[in-house]
């Protein structure tokens, strides 16, 4: 008998003919967010999960999981919203997927950079509203990205990937990560062995790093003292590492000169200010939304599966 997978959200098409292949899938073909109590029912029988990052597995759910459940295989990179020493506990299986998003994420990250770095969100609002009337010199000025000195904290596959594409613009890469990488993942970057030391050399500060209780509010008042005057900030990883408040302060008064944005501490309820000030480029979480990149998430979330029900050791297992 094929098992019962329960899969959380739609997904791409070439996935779910896939699944419904070589599984008993249990999809969700109108997307519909499911309640805890509602994911948990259904559940009932299945011997798989195959969420998003959009479902919090907390340890409650988790205890409440039916026990035909052996496997949590997310189609997501990030697992911070499963919680893993439950899953550990309860004997079942968790994998992610790696690798298979560090181009688009890196992608959307050098947008992010050049949307705060010129402006774009107030540009395109111009455009769009009528009220572009004139040029002149001083018209719509931001900051010019080549040249510039890129931190990164966090060096991972996401994170080497964004200084490659950032060195097409002959940026000098600095990074923070829990420990210096060999010269041929560095590649030239410049290792600073804490956060503090980094954020003086970033003209532009990049986060990739993971949701983890030590990365979050990293970037909090104290540390965005560090950052030289006019930085840029932008976040493709996960909202948990900004100090929401502090980064609204920084960017109303300016230390902050603008901020790229694609994730954020309460999502979608974001922090209001976020939406009104005219310095920041706000994207809705779609680093890896590109449809080569979905597809790769869902075929590396079934190459899991289809190891665990093989009986192999799944790839990308994280618990
Ligand atoms: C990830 O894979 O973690 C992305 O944030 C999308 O969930």
């Amino acid at each position: 008998m094929k098992p019962v997978v329960l899969v959380t959200r739609k997904l791409p098409d070439a996935v779910e003919d896939r699944l419904r292949r070589d599984y008993q899938p249990r999809l969700n073909p109108d997307d519909r967010l499911y309640a805890s109590d509602e994911l948990v029912a259904r559940a009932a029988g299945a011997a798989a999960i195959l969420p998003c990052h959009t479902e919090r597995l907390s340890a409650e759910v988790i205890a409440r999981l039916p026990d035909s459940i052996r496997i949590i295989a997310n189609f997501s990179v990030g697992f911070d919203h499963v919680d893993l020493a439950a899953a550990k506990a309860r004997g079942i299986v968790v994998t992610n997927t790696p690798e298979v998003l560090s181009d688009a994420t890196a992608e959307l990250t050098i947008l992010l950079m050049l949307g705060a770095a010129r402006r774009a969100s107030e540009g395109e609002r111009l455009v769009r509203t009528r009220q572009w009337r004139d040029w002149s010199p001083s018209f719509m000025v931001g900051t010019q990205v080549t040249g510039k000195r890129l931190g990164i904290v966090g060096l991972g596959r996401v994170g080497r990937v964004t200084a490659r594409r950032a060195r097409g613009f002959d940026m000098e890469i600095h990074y923070h990560d829990l420990q210096r990488l060999p010269p041929e993942q560095e590649a030239g970057a410049i290792f600073h062995p804490t956060v503090e030391d980094l954020l003086p050399d970033c003209d532009f500060l990049a986060f990739h790093c993971v949701a983890t209780p030590q990365t979050r509010k990293m970037l909090n008042a104290e540390r965005i003292a560090l950052l030289p005057d006019g930085a840029i900030v932008v976040n493709a990883s996960r909202g948990t590492v900004i100090d929401d408040e502090a980064l609204i302060a920084a960017l109303k008064s300016g230390k902050v000169a603008a901020a790229g944005l694609d994730v954020y501490n309460n999502e979608p309820d974001i922090h209001p200010e976020y939406r009104e000030l005219p310095n920041t480029f706000l994207m809705p979480h779609i680093g890896s939304a590109t449809q080569e990149t979905r597809d790769a998430m869902g075929f590396r979330a079934l190459d899991n599966l289809d190891a665990f029900f093989a009986g192999r050791e799944p790839g990308d297992r994280v618990a």
